[in-house]
């Protein structure tokens, strides 16, 4: 059994991903990052710096993702229900994006993202909601994509997408209404979901975009999450046969 997974393992890290992702017709991953919490409490340190260590893992794979030739990522940093949070870890977090985002423009040349931060942005704050609106302004003609679900909701996202389509007088809609006035509206839906720390649900994300997506569960804590659980998951994916309700 050992000696099963560690060849595993080797096929994996010979791989060359750019192939797999190329021929899996691989665009899109979106990451539920779960379990930052749990690694911390694991360690008796307070689950403030399993966000913190949380941050290095997404830059990791965030990385890896750009190595691997994947267009777009999508991660979900903070849910409209991640406020009912204890009131110091929520302001932790808002630290930390906060941190993250300044990070992202100084780093914008070797980084080559194009951000885009999904959800409401005025409950953030006037400051980090102008932060946010630079960066996505600053970015704006770098090549790959990366999202960042920062309070959002699924539901709350496809209500609001109706209620601007009854704004703009419509009496009848479309699916491709609703895709359209998204916050995803400039990124194809997610080929794959990816989420760490043991969990099988998608915690109110991308609800609409998630009709066809493989789904895929590891129970590595994200702060852990490195580029061989990143590997079996494209790799999984890759033999996953999408029918699209076809046969
Ligand atoms: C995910 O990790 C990060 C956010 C929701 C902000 P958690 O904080 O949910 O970690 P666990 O699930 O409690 O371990
Ligand atoms: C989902 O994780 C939200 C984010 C990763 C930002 P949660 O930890 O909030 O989800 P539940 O509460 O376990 O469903
Ligand atoms: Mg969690």
């Amino acid at each position: 059994m050992l000696f099963k997974k560690k060849n595993t393992e080797i096929d994996l890290s010979s791989l060359d991903m750019k192939k797999v992702v190329s021929d899996a017709k691989l665009q899109h991953i979106a990451f539920i990052m779960d379990g930052n919490g749990r690694w911390a409490q694991n360690r008796g340190l307070p689950r403030e710096a399993g966000h913190k260590v949380g941050v290095e893992a997404f830059r990791r794979i965030a990385n890896k993702c750009k190595e691997y030739g994947i267009g777009t990522i999508t991660i979900y940093a903070f849910s409209t229900e991640n406020w009912a949070r204890p009131k110091n870890e929520v302001n932790e977090i808002m630290r930390l994006l906060d941190k993250y985002i300044s990070e992202a423009e100084k780093e914008d040349a070797e980084n080559r993202s194009q951000y885009h931060v999904l959800g409401d942005k005025e409950r953030l704050g006037a400051d980090l909601k102008a932060k946010c609106e630079y960066l996505e302004d600053f970015t704006k003609d770098n090549p790959y994509v990366v999202n960042i679900a920062l309070n959002y909701g699924g539901r709350d996202e496809i209500v609001r997408a109706a209620n601007r389509l009854i704004a703009e007088g419509k009496t009848e809609i479309t699916e491709e209404d609703i895709s359209s006035n998204l916050f995803t509206s400039h990124s194809p839906d997610p080929d794959l979901i990816v989420r760490s720390g043991g969990e099988y649900r998608l915690s109110n994300f991308l609800m609409w975009q998630s009709a066809y997506s493989e789904l895929y569960f590891c129970d590595t804590l994200w702060p852990d999450m490195d580029d061989m659980d990143l590997r079996k998951a494209i790799v999984e994916f890759s033999k996953r046969k999408r029918r699209f309700g076809g046969i």
